[in-house]
């Protein structure tokens, strides 16, 4: 199998971008995208190339960090999917796959497809947190939660701050992952103490670095590898306006 490659690549924030036209072969539909790329980069490297720089960690799933849009859509465009679970057999052979890095202002480009994502880190030391006193781990049943309350917050935690949401607004705003965020922490009890003053740091730390307001066009929904649901949004404006008439 083999893919033609139009990456485009740019050597640091304040360079212009340009596209680089890169033949993938020897592949096959068994490969992860992520390999394809190591696979590709090895050839680079031997060529005497410069490699494509792209972000990856975990490669199951689960850290966000495999950012990059194919073909137009954040992580490829399949449903529940990041980049590092895409296959090739999703893919013809011989066809033409298109690479771009997240675009945000936001999130600017360190390098080709890695973007610096520190600002979704930002608005987490803002409020994603709980505050407890250390000591002895509290007994499991002491405070009890209806299923239906921890099913719903963690729906809401599995998000894994890719910014799939992000890259995918046209406004690029980040309102899907600080509602799935806030909405975790709501929704449960141990969460509940500091949810006035989590959900205004919160939104003034995501104001603060630059993403957008939300119309809510659903583009964030659509994308998101963890399928995390609009109502976090609307989760968030309930949360967020209530601090506001409480006056925290
Ligand atoms: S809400 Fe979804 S798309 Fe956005 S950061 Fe979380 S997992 Fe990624
Ligand atoms: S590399 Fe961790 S989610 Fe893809």
């Amino acid at each position: 199998m083999r893919l033609t490659l139009k990456v485009c690549r740019q050597k640091d924030a304040a360079s212009a971008p340009t596209w680089e036209t890169i033949e993938a072969t020897g592949l096959s539909d068994g490969m992860s995208f992520l390999e394809m790329l190591d696979v590709v980069n090895d050839r680079l490297t031997l060529e005497g190339r410069d490699p494509i720089a792209f972000d990856s960690d975990c490669r199951e799933g689960v850290c966000g960090c495999c950012a990059l849009v194919i073909n137009g859509s954040p992580h490829g465009g399949h449903r529940g999917t990041t980049v590092c679970q895409l296959h090739l057999r999703h893919f013809r052979d011989g066809e033409t796959v298109v690479l771009e890095p997240w675009r945000a202002q936001a999130f600017p480009v360190i390098k080709d497809l890695i973007v610096d994502r520190g600002a979704l880190d930002r608005i987490m030391q803002a409020g994603g947190f709980v505050s407890v006193n250390t000591g002895g781990a509290p007994d499991g049943n002491a405070m009890p939660i209806a299923k239906a309350a921890a099913d719903r917050a963690m729906d809401a935690a599995v998000c894994i701050g890719c910014g799939a949401c992000v890259a995918a607004c046209k406004n690029a705003s980040a309102m899907l992952f600080v509602g799935a965020k806030v909405s975790h922490l709501a929704l449960l009890p141990q969460g509940r103490v500091e949810r006035d003053r989590r959900a205004l740091a919160m939104v003034q730390a995501m104001d603060e670095a630059g993403f957008g307001g939300c119309t809510v066009t659903g583009a964030c929904a659509a994308v998101c590898p963890k399928e995390i649901s609009l109502e976090c949004i609307a989760r968030l404006n309930r949360e967020y306006g209530l601090a506001m008439l409480k006056g925290e």
